[in-house]
């Protein structure tokens, strides 16, 4: 059995900043409340015209991820793209990422595990990695939320958290036991499918169908609907759940924490997880206050800043750790 290691990291936001009060010009909504709730000051959102996507902002950070690596794009074997924002209805963004890095052709995977996704894609990655069928998986997360949500006062409790950006990372083969991803951990419970979903347009609910139900435009199924307090309460469950997990399976204890990097949901319930665990403040790694919830793309995100900002040194133990629409959670434990 071969061993899987991060041997790249990269990320991309969009240049176009959007603040808490900018968002109170378009819909009822304050500074207050918002950081209150959720931590968060500010996101990036795409700009009409500016050239983005989601295919794109993921081959920009994927690029920066490549070169880290020291390896070519020719080298990659197989792409795993997490999103749940998808340029296209069909095909997956993975295949323009392979056309857009001018791939000649290689496996192109996309996830649909949310908030989930950079975990379940690379507990995908590893375990190709592992089984010696490939040697370098390209995983990238990214979403363009702000092309989606609803801004006027109807949809500020879900419009007001969620931001655009992209992050990835190139997976390898290592020759050295012992370092790399230790293990992953993969959840769901389909029960709660609808509390976080979108549900539109889709085999249930095709597009001239939702505007026949809904003439006046008060229920609309194609913005994304989120039961909040329920999600909370499932979060902050389900992330100590799975650190736990993955902590009892590598016979490791909180103490060997270093830095936990959890899916940027929510400050307060990344605050909880930490109180949780009692890790101190340099343990636990949030941006959500900058970016919002970036979903797919918040881990590999804040994966890339913490290790750009040097709070990931050699031998540390990261755990990596999320929640979300499925409702899906997972955590992966990586000796760096
Ligand atoms: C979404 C969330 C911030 C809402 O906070 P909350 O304390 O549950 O607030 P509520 O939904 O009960 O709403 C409280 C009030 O604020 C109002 N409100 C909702 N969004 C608002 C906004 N953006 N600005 C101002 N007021 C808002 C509501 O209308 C409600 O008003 P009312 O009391 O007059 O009815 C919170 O539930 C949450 O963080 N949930 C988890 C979400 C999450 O992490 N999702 C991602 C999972 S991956």
């Amino acid at each position: 059995m071969y061993q899987t290691k991060i041997a790249g990291l990269g990320k991309y936001v969009p240049e176009n900043v959007v603040t808490n009060d900018d968002l109170s010009k378009m819909m009822e909504t304050n500074d207050e409340w918002i950081t209150e709730r959720t931590g968060i000051k500010e996101r990036r959102h795409i700009k009409k015209g500016d050239g983005n996507s989601t295919a794109v902002m993921g081959v920009k950070a994927a690029k920066i991820a490549i070169e880290r690596a020291g390896i070519s794009k020719d080298d990659i074997d197989l792409i795993v793209f997490a999103t749940l924002s998808p340029d296209y209805y069909f095909p997956g963004c993975g295949v323009q990422v392979q056309e857009m890095l001018e791939i000649d052709t290689c496996p192109a995977l996309d996830v649909r595990n949310q908030c989930s996704g950079f975990i379940y894609g690379m507990s995908v990655a590893d375990q190709f990695i592992k089984t010696g069928m490939y040697k370098n998986v390209l995983l990238i997360g990214s979403e363009n939320h702000s092309g989606g949500l609803d801004f006027t006062t109807r949809g500020r409790s879900v419009s007001v958290i969620f931001g655009d950006g992209a992050g990835a990372a190139v997976l390898t083969r290592s020759d050295h036991n012992g370092e790399g991803i230790l293990s992953t951990h993969l959840h769901s419970e389909g029960k709660h499918a609808l509390e976080l979903s979108l549900k539109g347009p889709s085999t249930e609910h095709w597009v001239p169908e939702i505007i026949a139900e809904n003439p006046q435009g008060d229920d609309i199924p194609y913005y994304p609907y989120m039961n909040g307090q329920f999600v909370f309460k499932n979060a902050i469950q389900r992330f100590s759940e799975v650190i736990n997990e993955g902590l009892q399976a590598n016979g490791l204890e909180v103490s060997d924490i270093d830095m936990l990097i959890p899916h940027q949901a929510n400050l307060r319930i990344s605050q909880f997880v930490q109180q949780k665990f009692k890790l101190k403040d340099d343990q636990v790694y949030n941006n959500i206050q900058r970016y919002g919830n970036t979903t797919a793309a918040s881990i590999p995100i804040a994966l890339t800043e913490a290790w750009e900002e040097g709070k990931i040194k050699e031998g540390d133990i990261v755990v990596l750790a999320a929640f979300g629409s499925g409702f899906t959670w997972g955590s992966a434990i990586i000796k760096w």
